[in-house]
C-alpha cells in the first residue's frame, strides 16, 4: 500500500480491509477507550466494519480519513491519526488512537502535527477542529502541542470535553 506522507520517525497510509486485525487489536483494549464513548471491539468482524462502513467511506467522499500511522525503522503499525469530516457539526476534526504499547514517545504529537500539516496542504480546509475528554490530558497535551486554540468547554454525548480550533496557516 502507498505511503501517502510521512514525518521524521512515521510514515502514514489508507487503511485497507487488510488492517481488520490492527484495528482490532487497538478498539479491544478498554484502556484505550477509556475516554471515548466506545465499547471495546469484540471480534475482528467489527474492526473490519468500521473500516469498511466509516474510515473507507471518508477516503472516497473527501479524500482525507483517518489514516494508519507505521513506524520508519520497522514498518510496525502502532495507531491511527488523522482527519474526519462530519456533516451534522460541518467541520473536519483531528483525531488518534495508539496502541498502549507505544504511548509515551512522543508519537501522537508528531502524527497529529504531521497529519494537520498534510491536511491544510491538499485540502480546501480553512479550519480543523479537535475535541478531548476534559480527563484526557495526554490527548489535550497533543492537541496544544500541536498550536491548536482552545475554543470551548461543551457536553458531547454526556461527556465534557474540550473543543480546540486550528485555522489554516494561510488565513491565521
Ligand atoms: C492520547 C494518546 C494518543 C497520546 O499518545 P502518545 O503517543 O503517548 O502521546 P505523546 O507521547 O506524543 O505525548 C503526550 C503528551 O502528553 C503528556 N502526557 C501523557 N500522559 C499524561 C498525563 N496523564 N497527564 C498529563 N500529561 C500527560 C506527555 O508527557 C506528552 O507531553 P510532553 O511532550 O510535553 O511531555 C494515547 O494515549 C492514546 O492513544 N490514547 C487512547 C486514545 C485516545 O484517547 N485518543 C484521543 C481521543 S481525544
Amino acid at each position: 500500500m502507498t505511503t501517502l506522507f510521512s514525518s521524521q520517525r512515521l510514515f502514514f497510509r489508507e487503511f485497507t480491509e487488510e488492517d481488520a486485525p490492527l484495528v482490532y487489536a487497538l478498539n479491544k483494549d478498554p484502556e484505550t477507550l477509556r475516554y471515548l464513548h466506545e465499547l471495546p471491539t469484540t471480534d475482528e468482524t467489527v474492526a473490519l466494519e468500521v473500516i469498511t462502513n466509516r474510515i473507507i467511506p471518508q477516503y472516497q467522499q473527501y479524500g482525507y480519513g483517518r489514516w494508519a500511522v507505521l513506524l520508519k525503522e520497522n514498518n510496525a503499525f502502532i495507531g491511527w491519526c488523522g482527519l474526519k469530516y462530519r456533516p451534522e457539526r460541518n467541520e473536519t476534526d483531528l483525531g488518534y488512537r495508539f496502541l498502549r504499547s507505544c504511548w509515551g514517545k512522543g508519537y501522537a504529537s508528531e502524527a497529529a502535527a504531521a497529519c494537520l500539516r498534510y491536511g491544510f496542504e491538499h485540502y480546501p480546509l480553512s479550519i480543523i477542529t479537535a475535541r478531548a475528554h476534559v480527563e484526557n490530558l495526554a490527548s489535550l497535551r497533543v492537541i496544544e502541542k500541536c498550536g491548536m486554540q482552545f475554543s470551548c468547554l461543551e457536553e458531547v454525548d454526556g461527556c465534557p470535553v474540550k473543543t480546540y480550533q486550528l485555522r489554516h496557516p494561510g488565513l491565521a
